[in-house]
């Protein structure tokens, strides 16, 4: 795959309902490959989907698929519904992620529990399942972190843990695949506009990165030649408030 024209291809896209997971799905569309939307949502996941099909010439390279990638029986269910819609699978877009933010005396045990299990379990079980197919067609999985993978804040112990960790599981499945052909990387953006979090809320919105930012850092790596293998990716809004 190296190529900005994905026709032919077929993409997984978790947490696809809204924001960041939505602007990647439709960047995968436009570029041409057909695109499995994920999310636990049905009514969004099914809104966002019509949405998006009225604006591609060919609706049959979508699928709406429920899944709460905290479960690994939805997520061998995304994987294997994915692979017989579509024939193959070439992209895995592991993007799926809430964050309960306090600090650590505060946070309930359910609230730290739900944050591991969607951001690192969630993309355990779906590079797990989708790794056999992408062996097939030297596929790439992108893992959607985040500077707050690298950045530890007040507040932030489970989000922080769970995207430290998600930066070590990525450089560690990278190292298992890379000679089957594989290629895995993490994005990991700081602040984006959506509907995320409350940390950055009521510092406006204007300085953040938009969705779409995020989206073309995935289709611009899925150009790059079968050699190279952009590996991590920090994006920074150029502009943030100053402190
Ligand atoms: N926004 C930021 O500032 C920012 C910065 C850096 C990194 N990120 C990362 O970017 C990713 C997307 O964030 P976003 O800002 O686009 O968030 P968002 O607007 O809240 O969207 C999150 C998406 O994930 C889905 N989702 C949540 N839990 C899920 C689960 N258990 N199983 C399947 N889907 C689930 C949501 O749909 P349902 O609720 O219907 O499941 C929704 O489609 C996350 O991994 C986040 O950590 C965000």
């Amino acid at each position: 795959m190296n190529s900005r024209d994905l026709s032919g291809k077929a993409a997984i896209v978790t947490g696809a309902s809204r924001g960041i997971g939505r602007a990647i799905a439709e960047a995968l569309l436009s570029a041409g490959a057909a695109v499995a939307l994920a999310a636990r949502s049905r009514d969004a996941l099914e809104r966002t989907a019509a949405e998006l099909a009225g604006r591609t010439r060919d609706p049959a390279r979508l699928r709406a698929i429920p899944c709460d990638v905290r479960r690994y029986e939805d997520c061998r269910r995304l994987v294997a519904e994915a692979v017989a819609a579509f024939g193959r699978l070439d992209i895995v877009v592991n993007n799926a992620g809430i964050g309960h933010f306090a600090p650590v005396p505060e946070m309930r045990p359910q609230d730290w529990r739900d944050v591991l299990a969607t951001n690192l379990d969630g993309v355990f079980y779906c590079c797990r399942e989708a790794v056999p197919h992408l062996r097939k067609t030297g596929g790439w999985i992108i893992n959607i972190g985040s500077l707050a993978g690298k950045n530890a804040f007040a507040g932030g112990a489970a989000y922080n843990a769970s995207k430290f960790a998600l930066l070590g599981f990525s450089e560690a499945l990278m190292q298992d695949v890379r000679h089957d052909g594989i290629r895995v990387s993490t994005i990991a953006p700081g602040s984006v506009a959506t509907e995320f979090s409350s940390i950055t809320a009521g510092q406006g919105e204007d300085w953040k990165l938009r969705p779409q930012d995020v989206a073309r850092a995935v289709v611009d790596l899925l150009a790059f030649p079968d050699r190279a293998l952009p590996s991590l990716i920090e994006m920074r809004p150029s502009r943030p408030p100053k402190k």
